[in-house]
């Protein structure tokens, strides 16, 4: 899907961005490199000796296990321990951005759950490219006992993913509400048949800050398929925002390392959901104040 060079990475790579002191863990010169001249295989070749992050970043952009790194502070892996420049990495604004996402997000998530079973009794939730289900998990931990009520589909591509979040279902004794499916939402092979039931609520996090706005409004409008007329989604998306106010981090993951996000403007994500044919009820933001790096959008699918 990001095949094309993002050209708000291709901006951010023209800036000259100063590395401090709080870098000492890298060699001065490549530090030097960094501020103007990053295109060097020395760069791109020191961040991927000295971090675990920037090596699966460099293997898959979306691969679980970087954002299991941000969100908990550790690898998932047996064995492996952070060094400097993970820390440097999941420390920084954008890390923390990460954080509070999932923070705001699964408890926007909870609260509108526990209302929404309070009156309709019944709830069937979708999670599109839901990784290990770190959302699911966060929410059904604020949701008073549901699992009767409550049907919670995690999917997709990543199988590797779809065990790990099972498995952590398991753990967290949440077994009966989730379940895992490893299916591409965007293809039309999976479109559902005509009588099979839809969901009611759709969070999709992570997808669409990789996608340019033409990219995001025919995913928004692929996925409609899934829901009833009505339903209710949560979608999170980055903001030009987050490259302004941290262009370090981003200079080292999509300059040096390649990873093609694609930025918007507030307008811009307005205008991606309301050309996908939603209504855009509120949009909110991951920092407390606003005026953070992801705008959260509340939308639904129009009633006929
Ligand atoms: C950046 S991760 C986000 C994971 C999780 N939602 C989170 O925010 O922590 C994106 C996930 O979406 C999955 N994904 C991307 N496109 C997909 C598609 N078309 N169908 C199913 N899964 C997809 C990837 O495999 C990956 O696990």
């Amino acid at each position: 899907m990001a095949s094309v060079v993002s050209s708000k990475v291709e901006a951010l790579g023209k800036r000259v961005v100063h590395f401090g002191d709080e870098m000492d863990f890298i060699p001065a010169r490549i530090r030097q490199l960094l501020e103007t001249d990053w295109v060097n295989a020395d760069v791109r070749d020191c961040f991927l000796a000295k971090s675990e992050i920037c090596r699966i970043l460099r293997k898959n952009p979306a691969d679980w296990e970087m954002l299991d790194i941000v969100y908990y502070g550790a690898s998932p892996r047996d064995g492996v321990s952070l060094s400097r420049a993970d820390h440097w990495l999941s420390g920084s604004l954008s890390g923390q951005a990460l954080r509070d996402r999932l923070k705001v997000v699964s408890s926007w998530t909870a609260r509108y759950i526990t209302k929404a079973l309070e009156v309709d009794g019944r709830l069937t939730v979708l999670d599109l490219g839901a990784g290990p289900a770190p959302y699911a998990l966060e929410a059904l931990k604020a949701i008073p006992d549901c699992s009767e009520r409550l049907s919670w589909r995690c999917v997709d591509l990543d199988q590797l993913s779809l065990d790990e979040g099972e498995k952590r279902a398991r753990e967290h004794g949440f077994e009966r509400v989730l379940e895992f499916k490893n299916m591409d939402f965007l293809s039309s092979r999976n479109a559902p048949e005509a009588d099979d039931p839809r969901a009611d609520f759709g969070l999709l996090v992570g997808i669409l800050c990789g996608m340019s706005p033409a990219e995001a409004v025919s995913c928004l409008q692929k996925i409609k398929m899934f829901f009833r007329p009505g339903a209710e989604l949560i979608v999170p998306t980055l903001l030009n925002q987050a490259f302004e106010e941290d262009p370090q981090t981003f200079r080292v993951l999509c300059n040096v390392l390649g990873w093609q996000l694609k930025p918007k403007s507030l307008d811009e994500v307005r205008e991606v959901f309301v050309t996908a044919g939603y209504i855009v009820n509120d949009i909110f933001s991951e920092r407390e104040g606003g005026n953070g790096q992801y705008a959260i959008v509340h939308a639904a699918i129009p009633q006929p």
